[in-house]
Order: C-alpha cells, then structure tokens, then sequence
C-alpha cells in the first residue's frame, strides 16, 4: 500500500473542506493510506469530520519555535493542539515565492519532528536545473539538509512537473527516488501532475511509496481514484 497525500494548497476554506470531508467520511478507501493538507483555516473543520476515518490530516507548514514575534506562522504545539499530526515542509512553491531555503526547511522539519509530528519534506529541481544537468546535485543538497526520522518522508516533486500537466516519466521518477534514498533511507513520495489516469503506473515504481498530489486531490472523485489505486499496489 502507498501513502497518498492530498495538498490542497490555497484552496477550500471551511465550508468547502467540510464538503469534502463529509464526502471522503462516506467513501470505502480500499484501507488506503491517506492524509489531506487543508489550508490553516481549515484545519479545524477537517480534523473534527475526519476524526474516526483512518485518513490523517496534515498543515503545509510549520514554524521551528513553539511560539513567538513570528506574523503569519503556526507552530507544531498549536496544531497538535487542534489535532493536527503532521505538516509539509519546504514546498517548492514556499522556496520560490516565500523565500524558504534549505536552513529554514530544516528547522521547521525537525522542530515538527521534535514535537512528535511526521514531515512530508518536499525536494526537487526546477526545469533549469535539469536542463544543465544539475538535478543530482540540487537533491544532494535538499536533501542533506533533512535527518532521518521514522516520522520523516520526502516528496520527489520535480518543479516543472507540479501544476503543469507535465508528468516526470516513471522511469525519471523512479531514478530520483532511488538517488534520494541513497542520500537519505526514508519513503518517498512523487508528487507532480499526478492523476487518476497516472496514478498507478507512477505508484508501480518499486521505489515510489506514494504520491503528493495537488490538484488533483481537490476534486473528490479523482483524489478517491487515486487512493484507491495507491491502496492497491503493494508498498
Ligand atoms: P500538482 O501539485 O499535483 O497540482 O502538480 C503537486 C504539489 O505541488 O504538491
């Protein structure tokens, strides 16, 4: 079984995230491996409907300090408060827009670690980097910065995959896994462009433990359709 994770980014507030908790409650998942990544706001909402279910719910980040003068940041203490038991870090779309390097990855994944909450750590190199041959080293270097945990997977998301359509060939996904667990020994997920009509032979890899999927994880028949395909290949 693979673990599929659903980021739904900056969409869904709490009456839409209700909707679709309510919906996901009453789906037969096959046991499938399953976490959702509301916005903050929604949090709340999402966790009260899915307490019971087996499917985990998950913030897109975290800050390192439990609290303090930090506008605009959560800390792992505040969401295990509201029974939140995990969190994404280093999102290319946090790296990219909201100046998040590999230090402040870091820290935000080991204060979570620390907390007792499991990391969905995020890697992956841009179409520029692949391009002039630098994908090896940019996943030397992400990856490095994580440690070890059984709490922590990674998320293989090339840059020019994600929300682009572009899928990374499941022999391309597969090379990265495997190249990432030769650094670091954790499960790692491949997220970018993954859909219904990908989902299985991308999950096929032997060293593809599951996927990060964004858009796709919004709409409930298609992020059902993906789970029930993950919770069908054998990890
Ligand atoms: P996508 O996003 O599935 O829409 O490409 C994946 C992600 O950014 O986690």
């Amino acid at each position: 079984m693979k673990l599929i994770a659903g980021n739904w980014k900056m969409y869904k507030g709490p009456a839409e995230a209700a909707e679709f908790c309510l919906g996901l409650r009453d789906e037969d998942l096959d046991g499938a491996d399953v976490v959702v990544c509301p916005p903050y706001v929604s949090l709340a909402v999402s966790v009260q409907l899915l307490a019971g279910t087996e499917v985990a719910v998950a913030a897109q980040n975290v800050h390192w300090d439990e609290e303090g003068p930090y506008t605009g940041e959560i800390s792992a203490r505040m969401l295990l408060e509201l029974g939140v038991y995990g969190a994404i870090v280093g999102h290319s779309e946090r790296r990219q827009y909201f100046g998040e390097t590999d230090e402040t990855t870091a820290k935000r994944a080991r204060a979570a670690l620390a907390a007792g909450m499991f990391v969905i750590g995020c890697v992956g190199e841009t179409e520029e980097e692949r391009e002039t041959g630098q994908t090896e080293q940019v996943l030397q270097r992400q990856v490095s910065a994580f440690e070890s945990d059984d709490n922590l997977v990674l998320a293989y998301e090339p840059v020019w995959a994600i929300g682009t359509g572009r899928t990374a060939t499941p022999d391309t996904a597969q090379e990265a896994h495997l190249f990432i667990k030769s650094i670091l020994d954790v499960p790692v997920l491949y997220g970018g462009s993954v859909k219904p009509d990908n989902a299985a032979v991308l999950l096929s890899q032997p060293d593809v433990d599951g996927a990060l999927v964004g858009g796709a994880s919004l709409d409930l028949e298609s992020f059902i359709a993906i789970c029930r395909a993950g919770a069908n290949i054998p990890s």
